[in-house]
């Protein structure tokens, strides 16, 4: 499975529960990748997608341990291994763990290539994404930089070996 998601210079991906930044570039990147595909997020994350809705034309899984949590429209998992059971029904390829930090943190292992957009900023954010650099992890494709609202990013993808 892969893993996609918008960092700063520092690894940050969030605050407030929100984005840190809404760039139109980056949001097309992402529903071109994930489009008629399947997606997994925290709980948190599906409350900070537009009117708390799963995102449409994609399948959407959301972990929670609360049991009265059942939106709408997804297919709700309690446990990790509940969300792989399910995940191994689709084509690996095809499924994205979309966030927010305690899910990427949680299947970090399971994934083996990680869309990563990088943004030339550093704000001031409260949740991060693990330091794929630290990790050993490193960079197999990365797109020529961008501008958008003055902002400087690129897409690159990183793989384990
Ligand atoms: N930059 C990006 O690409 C990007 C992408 C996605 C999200 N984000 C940002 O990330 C932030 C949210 O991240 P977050 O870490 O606070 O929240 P999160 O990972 O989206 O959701 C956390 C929730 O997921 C559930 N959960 C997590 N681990 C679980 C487990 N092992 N078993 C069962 N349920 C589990 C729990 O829900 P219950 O409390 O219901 O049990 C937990 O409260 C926001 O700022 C968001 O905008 C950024």
């Amino acid at each position: 499975m892969n893993a996609i998601v918008a960092v700063d210079r520092n690894w940050g991906i969030g605050r407030d529960n929100d984005l840190l930044i809404h760039l139109p570039g980056d949001l097309k990147y992402y529903k071109e990748k994930t489009i008629g595909n399947v997606i997994i997020v925290g709980q948190r994350t599906l409350e900070s997608f537009p009117g708390s809705r799963p995102l449409p034309g994609r399948t959407n899984i959301v972990l929670s341990d609360d049991p009265a949590f059942a939106p709408e429209g997804c297919i709700v998992c309690r446990t990790k291994e509940e969300v792989l059971e399910k995940a191994a029904e689709y084509d690996p390829d095809r499924v994205f763990i979309c966030g927010g930090a305690s899910i990427y943190r949680l299947f970090l292992e399971d994934c083996s290539a990680f869309y990563v957009t990088k943004i030339d900023e550093a704000f001031e954010a409260d949740t991060f994404f693990p330091d794929l650099d630290a990790l050993g992890y490193h960079v197999d494709w990365a797109s020529e930089p961008r501008e958008e609202k003055g902002i400087r990013y690129r897409f690159e993808r990183y793989v384990k070996e």
